[in-house]
This record gives structure tokens, C-alpha cells and sequence, in this order.
């Protein structure tokens, strides 16, 4: 592991925002570290970055441990939120920024700036300030100048949080190529579940200080191992009453239930149904158009959740009475989540 936490605790007075945080990453990965506001990502990125430091627990880059290296001599870059930029300076002064405090010759600084300023695509740009820039432009500037000093490791909270939807799709796979390129291990925080499982080769889930689990976007989508991260990722709705589809009978300590968009079947009451006997009846409440489907809120008895339907599909509308069926559930007890199928699948597809 190129990057290691090994129990780490953190307290700020009497609050305390990291409990046991263990966690690695190999040499050249991207890794995204994903939860609710306040549940300790920045500073768990400001430790690694010796920004911050831990009450107890080792941080170790490379093998070593880094607990009292400074932060100017761990090697690592960090990009901030847009504003980290220095305003009075041009493109050119802010990359070349870590550089000159290095005391780097000035030409040598030169041949560097302009080229990671062509790498991230400004060239041309050197003279401009800040605000003579685009968010998006001023993020590559940012990269550019973390990057300048040749890090071993590049750290980056929210880098895309004050910049607009478009840009930011843009910015990601840009992010996501450049990091592949350069090899160059890279965590980065983000409250945005889309953005985590797009750009990252693994994602660490945080929540109250504690790292729920770890593990690739797909691993982690499928297979949440914590109530928690069945209840954070990928569109959840929690499901009041589970016994009014009349399918799950027999479970067992189960504290709550969540249904994704995906393990819901919605299908009009003119189309065939093919689980006759576990489908009940639901109401549309809500129709939003999400581009590419359609997002439905949908009522059964006391449950509100969220399902879709595609494009290419027969339009519902709001109040139609719609047959719903659960293909699998979250069922949570204490702090673990696993997956429930619905039996009827095999059983019904027998009779068909
Ligand atoms: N310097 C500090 N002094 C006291 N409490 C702090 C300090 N820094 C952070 N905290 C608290 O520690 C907790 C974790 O903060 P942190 O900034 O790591 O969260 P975060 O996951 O990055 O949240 P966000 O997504 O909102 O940026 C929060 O409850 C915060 O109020
Ligand atoms: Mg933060």
C-alpha cells in the first residue's frame, strides 16, 4: 500500500471527527472518499496531508511512517475549492507558486510552468487572472499548480464543488484522464455519488467519522455491507411498511428496508404482467423527466419510493393505478445491510 491509515482517531475539543480510520490505497489509484457533510473527509485528507494531525493512529506514504514529517516534506499536492486560488497573481505565478518556494531556478521553473500549463489545456493563458478565467479554467489552474512540485501524491477536496453541472461532467473525465496519464496516486472528496463511481478506481464510504466500507464503485453499488451504506448509495427509499407487498414474509430481525429505483418493476395495468401473484397494486404521486428515463415516486399503502421507467416504454401518469413488484430489498439489522431476493421470481417463472 503506497498510502496507509492504521486506527486512526482524530478529536477536535470534545468532538471527535475521525474513530478508527483504517484504510489503504496502491501506488497510482484514484480513490474517492464519499459521504455526508461533516462525516470527516476533509480531515481525514488534511492528516494525510500533515495539514491536520491525528490523537492516535499511524499515517504511512510509501512505507514510512509520516505521523511527524511536515507537511511541506511529504511530497504531496493539494487542490482546494476554486477561491484557493491567488487572486492578485496570473495563471503563470499561481502554478508557479510551490516551485519558487522551493527555490527552483527560475528557468527551470519556467520550462515547468508552461508545460503543465499546456498539459492542462490553458496554454495561451499565462498572463490572465483569476477572475479573467472560467471556474472550469481556474480548476485546471489549480491542478496545475498542485501539481507543479512533481507530488507523489495528489489530494483533492471537492474540486469541482463551485462549478456547473456541464462543466463539471467535463472536468471529470478530464480529471480522471490526466490522473491515469501522470500514475500519480490521487484521493479526492466528493459529496456526489455519480462523481465518485465515474471517476474513481475505488471508493471510501465515511460516515460520524468512521469509514463504512471500501471497495471498487461496482463493489460497493452491489453489495453494501453496512446499514448505512444501504441507506446512502445509489437512490435508496426507505420502505415504512415492507409487508404490504406481500412478498418478504419471513424475515427476520429486520430494523429498516430500502428499495433502489432499479429493484422496482412498474407496469401498467394494459401491459403483461408476469408476476401476477406477488405484484400489488401502487399509484403514481410523481413524475420527474431525468433525460434518458423517467423517475416515478410511487405509493404503496404507507410506502413512498422512488422507481423509473424508460423512454422507450408506454407513458404513466400522475394518480394511474400501476402494478408494482420488488425484484430484492436492503434489509438492515444493527449495523449490517444484505440483499433479499424476492422468491417469486423463481417460483412464478417455473409456472411460466
Ligand atoms: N477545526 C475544527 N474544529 C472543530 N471541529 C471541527 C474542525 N474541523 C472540522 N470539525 C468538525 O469535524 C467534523 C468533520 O469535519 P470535516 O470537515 O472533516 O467533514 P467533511 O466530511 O469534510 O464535511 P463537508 O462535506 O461538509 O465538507 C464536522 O462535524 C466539523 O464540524
Ligand atoms: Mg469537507
Amino acid at each position: 500500500m503506497y498510502v496507509e491509515l492504521k486506527h486512526i482517531n482524530k478529536n477536535y475539543g470534545n468532538f471527535q471527527a475521525s474513530k478508527d480510520v483504517s484504510f489503504g490505497i496502491e501506488q497510482g489509484k484514484l480513490v474517492a472518499l464519499l459521504g455526508p457533510s461533516g462525516s470527516g473527509k476533509t480531515t481525514i485528507l488534511r492528516m494525510i496531508a500533515g495539514l491536520e494531525h491525528p490523537n492516535s493512529g499511524e499515517i504511512l506514504i510509501d512505507g514510512k511512517v509520516v505521523n511527524d514529517i511536515p507537511a511541506t516534506k511529504r511530497g504531496i499536492g493539494f487542490v482546494f475549492q476554486s477561491y484557493a486560488l491567488f487572486r492578485y497573481m496570473t495563471v503563470f505565478d499561481n502554478v508557479a507558486f510551490g516551485l519558487e518556494i522551493q527555490k527552483v531556478p527560475k528557468d527551470e521553473i519556467k520550462k515547468r510552468v508552461l508545460e503543465l500549463i499546456e498539459l492542462v489545456g490553458l496554454k495561451g493563458m499565462e498572463k490572465r487572472y483569476p477572475n479573467q478565467l472560467s471556474g472550469g479554467q481556474r480548476q485546471r489552474v489549480a491542478f496545475a499548480r498542485a501539481l507543479a512540485p512533481n507530488p507523489s501524491i495528489l489530494l483533492l477536496d471537492e474540486p469541482f464543488a463551485a462549478i456547473d453541472a456541464k462543466v463539471r461532467q467535463e472536468l471529470r473525465s478530464w480529471l480522471k484522464n490526466m490522473i491515469e496519464k501522470l500514475g500519480v496516486t490521487s484521493i479526492f472528496v466528493t459529496h456526489d455519488q455519480d462523481e465518485a463511481i465515474e471517476v474513481a478506481d475505488e471508493i471510501i464510504i465515511t460516515n460520524k467519522g468512521r469509514v463504512e466500507q471500501k471497495g471498487t464503485p461496482i463493489e460497493v453499488y452491489q453489495n453494501p455491507k453496512t446499514a448505512f451504506t444501504a441507506s446512502f448509495f445509489g437512490q435508496p427509499s426507505e420502505l415504512v411498511d415492507y409487508k404490504q407487498f406481500n412478498t418478504f414474509k419471513d424475515l427476520k430481525n429486520v430494523d429498516k428496508v430500502f428499495v433502489r429505483p432499479e429493484f422496482v418493476k412498474v407496469t401498467k395495468k394494459s401491459e403483461q404482467q408476469f408476476y401476477k401473484t406477488s405484484a400489488v397494486e401502487g399509484v403514481i404521486e410523481q413524475i420527474f423527466f431525468r433525460g434518458n428515463t423517467l423517475e416515478l415516486v410511487v405509493r404503496v399503502g404507507d410506502n413512498v419510493f422512488t422507481a423509473r421507467r424508460g423512454l422507450d416504454e408506454e407513458l404513466v401518469e400522475i394518480g394511474e393505478k400501476v402494478d408494482i413488484f420488488l425484484y430484492r430489498i436492503f434489509v438492515t439489522s444493527g449495523d449490517e445491510a444484505h440483499l433479499v431476493q424476492n422468491q417469486s421470481i423463481r417460483e412464478e417463472s417455473l409456472v411460466i
